[in-house]
This record gives structure tokens, sequence and C-alpha cells, in this order.
């Protein structure tokens, strides 16, 4: 108990730029009768303690070593998340909003480009675009899979498109058979902004296909609360495109491949040595972990079907599902929340506003109303915990907290 207060206090001191790392480091642990479970939207710890060995000697060899920058887990990882990827060339960077950011400088954008993205997606999506100078046009939804709707996208094409970014929101790959023909005929570029969807699979044509494999360039994020979690902040672009990542490889390196020389301005968004060793070490762990995702997704969804108010997350039939997020649409969202949380369960709201109706987006025109299906999901959906680390015992507890707000 005295932990748990603790950890409370400290969560009230905190910025709440952390409020992401924090909900997924702390643990589960009994109320005071024993009776019911507290219940973290992620645990952490759990999975450290199931592949400590393997993470710290991964750590240790880089400390020996002392090859903190560029060392040779830099290069592993690249060729082992493209190759996952089905992409000839990874470029590790230094978050997933680099990733996004470095292929978007390459086409080099000025006032009046756009860019068409989703608004139903985390800020760096949109922020990135605004940031390497081009406007972002903002579309909506299948409300369906909450991955973006590419009917939108073709409507939202005009003279001034310079690329579209697709987002596999929750762990979903997005339409990319459909958005991918309509770039063509407009041609235009797609970034897959994979950051919640690493692995993640899309049967087109009879084969299945990857996240990161059909675009001009792929992005993950290794944010520690990622499927793929580094110790910190990571991210990767991978791509088929050979000039491409010999590009971004520079842009990376404060734009020279050479030290000391540079052909372009760049920055400095390396991927540290250490976490790259960190993400190396978890990779042989990642296909079983989707897969025990997928089977507490389940267990969840059979458990909550017919729940009057609640619909379960919708897979695409064409889709293997990583459940980065299992979210349901409910109604009376935030009394279910407030409701969970007195139950010691967390959950959180992926996303209560859509970047179309960000202060910082005002300038862009738009209004309530805009975009229905992404302003829908703003108001109703919620995301349960959800990890290969969570027990029977503990989504026994979800279900029944949810099960019993509805009656
Ligand atoms: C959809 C999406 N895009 C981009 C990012 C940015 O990744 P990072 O936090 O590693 O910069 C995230 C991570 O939160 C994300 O969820």
């Amino acid at each position: 108990m005295a932990r748990r207060l603790g950890g409370r206090s400290a969560r009230r001191r905190a910025s709440p730029f952390l409020h992401r790392f924090l909900l997924s480091a702390s643990s589960p642990e009994p109320d005071e009768k024993g009776v019911s479970v507290a219940v973290p939207l992620l645990d952490l710890k759990a999975q450290y303690a199931s592949i400590r060995a393997d993470i710290d000697r991964a750590v240790q060899s880089v400390i020996e070593r002392q090859e903190f920058i560029m060392g040779r887990e830099v290069a592993e990882l690249e060729a082992a998340v493209a190759a996952l990827s089905k992409a000839r060339f990874g470029v590790a960077c230094a978050s997933g909003t680099d990733a996004i950011l470095l292929p978007l400088k390459m086409l080099g954008l000025g006032p009046g480009d756009e860019v068409i993205a989703p608004s139903f997606t985390f800020f760096a999506t949109a922020g990135t675009v605004h940031n390497a100078g081009g406007t972002p046009v903002f579309v909506d939804v299948d409300p369906a899979t909450y991955c973006v709707d590419p009917e939108a996208v073709e409507a939202a094409i005009s003279p001034r498109t310079r690329a579209i970014v697709v987002v596999h929101l929750f762990g979903q790959m997005a339409a990319m058979e459909r958005i991918l023909a309509i770039a063509a005929k407009h041609g235009v570029p797609v970034i897959e902004d994979g950051a919640q969807s690493v692995g993640a699979r899309r049967q087109i044509d009879g084969s299945w296909r990857v996240a990161g494999e059909l675009g001009w360039c792929g992005t993950l994020s290794f944010f520690p609360s990622k499927n793929l979690g580094a110790y910190g902040d990571g991210g990767m672009i991978v791509t088929q495109d050979e000039a491409a990542a010999v590009r971004l490889r520079k842009l990376r390196l404060h734009g020279g491949a050479k030290q000391y020389h540079h052909e372009e301005v760049g920055t400095n968004s390396r991927l540290d040595t250490l976490q790259a060793a960190v993400l190396l070490a978890k990779l042989p762990y990642l296909e079983g972990w989707s897969q025990s995702r997928r089977e507490r997704a389940a267990r969840y969804s059979a458990a909550l079907a017919g729940v009057p108010g609640v619909q379960p997350p919708i897979t695409d039939p064409a889709n293997e599902h990583i459940f980065h997020q299992y979210t349901l649409r409910v109604e009376r969202r935030d009394e279910l929340m407030a409701h969970l949380k007195t139950h010691g369960i967390g959950c959180a709201v992926y996303y209560p506003v859509g970047l179309h109706l960000q202060p910082c987006f005002a300038h862009l025109g738009y209004r309530p109303g805009s975009l229905p299906h992404t302003e829908r999901a703003m108001r109703e959906v919620i995301s349960l915990p959800v990890y290969p680390e969570l027990t029977d015992r503990q989504q026994d507890e979800v279900v029944g907290a949810v099960r019993g707000f509805f009656g």
C-alpha cells in the first residue's frame, strides 16, 4: 500500500510529458483486501523480469566496449529490422518522430506544399509535416479500423500534394493496396507511419506484406511503450530505395557520410548503441509477444461480446493485428474511464483531440464537424491493458469492471 501511495504522489509531481512513460512503469499490486488486482496499462517491469539476463548482457557488452555512438549493434539492428519489415535498408535514428521527419525533409517541402495525413493519430504524424516546411491536409479515418480512409485520401489530392503519410494505427495496417494505387495515379510518395505496427502484416493479392514494406519509406518508433520498445527514445526508417537510404544515413549525421564533411545540412539523429543493444536483445521475443497480444485481445473480445454499449476492436479480415492497443468504442466513455480508474485499472484515450482541432493547427481552418469519424472516435474510444505479461486474473478483473459498469 505504501508503495502504491508513493507511486501516486510521484505521478502527481511528474511533468505531463512523462505521462506516457509513467503509465507504463508501474507494477500490479493486490489491493488491501487482497481480492482485486490492480492492472497497469502496461507493465514494463514484468517484461524486464522475463528477459533480464539477455538485456543485462547486451547492455554490459556495450559498456565494456565503451562503444556508445554508432557501435556495431546499430548496424546489426538496422539489418534485422529491415529483414523483419521485408525492406532492403534500415536507417536507425533518434526517435519515431525523426523517422518521419527525415524522409519528409528529403522532399524539400516549401510553403503551400501539402502532405495528406490522418487527424486521428499521435501528434508526430503531422507535427513533422509542419517542421519539414509543408502543410498538413487532414483526412478522416475508416470508423471500423481507425486507419486512414483511402477515399478520403483520394478526395484530398490536389496539385500541391507532395506526399501521403499513412498511419498503421493501434497495430493493424491501413488499406495499403488502395492507397498505393491512388498514390501511383498521382505520382505521390507514401510514407508509412508504422510506429505502432512493427511486424504487422496484411494479405494483399494472396501474399503477406509487412508494415513498411510497400511505401517509399516506412517508419518505426522504439519509444519504451511500443511493442518493440527501447530503454529511451529511438526510431528507424525502412525503405527499398537505396538512394533514399544513403541520403537518410547522411541526414541523421549532420548531412555528411564522412566526419567533418557536409554535403547538406542534416542533424544529430543517431540511435544510441545502448538502445540498439536493448532492441536486439528483445527482437527474438517480438513474434511471440505479438502472438500473445493477439490471444489476449481475442480473450477480451470473447468476454465483452454482446455487452450493450461496447464495441470491441474490429480487425480488417486482410490484416494480422499486433494489438499495440486494444481499443474499445463505448458509450459514456469518460464515465467508464473514471470507473476503471477507481478499480485500479489502467486505461487511456488515444486520442482525445484530433490533430485537425489542435490549437497549433487552428490557422488551417478546420472546425468541429470537419472530420466526423475522427471526432466520433475522439469521444468514444478507450484502450485497455494488453501485453504478454497480463495474467488471466488481471484480464478477468478488467472484463468484470467493464461489464459491471454497463450493468
Ligand atoms: C503513430 C505514431 N507516430 C509517430 C510516433 C512518434 O514516435 P516517437 O515517440 O518515438 O518520436 C508515435 C509514438 O508515440 C506514434 O504512435
